[in-house]
């Protein structure tokens, strides 16, 4: 698969089917993750594979942490964010939202549990960065896990970035025995997409370039 195939065709999955990963192309996809450009080569990025019973060992944890205290999914902003982005994110949703009905459970915990539970992935990643980074740092953490993602793609595996669980971060740091010195910034599921489920067959827009760009010459 070429790489602007895999640009176009990504989309998280929140439905995964059982088929297992081999260990050695998870090591391929964290190979390519690796290869994303960063500030004088610092590499910033840390990546923690679990899958198997440590990964479903995770998940009950961010479940039981969730059932103790729900936070609810949002953009985690200190201020209210301008009208277009919030509009955006309803959009989103209103993308979304269909699939979700057919499944019969209310949108805000389909997504709040599922984020938890990685929806049923059989890897659960997560991404560090040393607290010592300035935040512009966690830029270059985002360049390889966008090179993660679309190896992920070209191999024919699914991802969902999650970064909800962030806010149950000390039970994963706990459970993953993660030291205080790295801050958990994302988690990501990966696996084989389960290619029938109706939540996996929508696609969200973009807006368009008269929005994103602005030109001067
Ligand atoms: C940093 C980040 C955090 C995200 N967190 C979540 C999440 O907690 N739960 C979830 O279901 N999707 C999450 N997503 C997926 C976004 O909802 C999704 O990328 C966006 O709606 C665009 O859709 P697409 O990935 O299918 O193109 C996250 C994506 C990113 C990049």
């Amino acid at each position: 698969m070429d790489l602007f195939a895999a640009m176009q065709q990504r989309s998280s999955a929140r439905a995964y089917s059982e088929r297992p990963v081999k260990r050695k192309d998870i090591e391929e996809l964290f190979n390519y993750a690796g290869m994303a450009p960063s500030a004088i080569n610092m590499q910033p990025w840390q990546y923690v594979i679990t899958y198997g019973e440590e990964k479903d060992r995770l998940v009950r944890s961010l479940l039981k942490a969730r059932s103790e205290r729900q936070v609810a999914c949002g953009p985690g902003s200190a201020e209210p964010l301008p009208e277009k982005f919030v509009q955006r994110s309803r959009l989103a949703a209103r993308d979304m939202k269909p699939a979700v009905e057919g499944l019969g459970v209310e949108f805000n915990r389909f997504v709040e549990e599922g984020s938890c539970s990685f929806y049923g992935a059989p890897i659960a990643v997560i991404v560090t960065i040393d607290r010592r980074f300035p935040s512009l740092r966690y830029l270059d953490v985002g360049l390889s896990v966008s090179y993660l993602l679309l190896a992920a793609q070209a191999k024919g595996l699914a991802t969902c970035p999650i970064g909800l669980i962030t806010a149950y971060a000390p039970t994963i740091a706990e459970v993953l025995n993660i030291e205080d010195q790295k801050e958990i910034v994302l988690g990501i599921a990966l696996g084989y997409a389960d290619e029938n489920a109706p939540i996996n067959q929508f696609k969200t827009k973009r807006a368009g370039q008269d929005e994103i760009l602005y030109w001067y010459e």
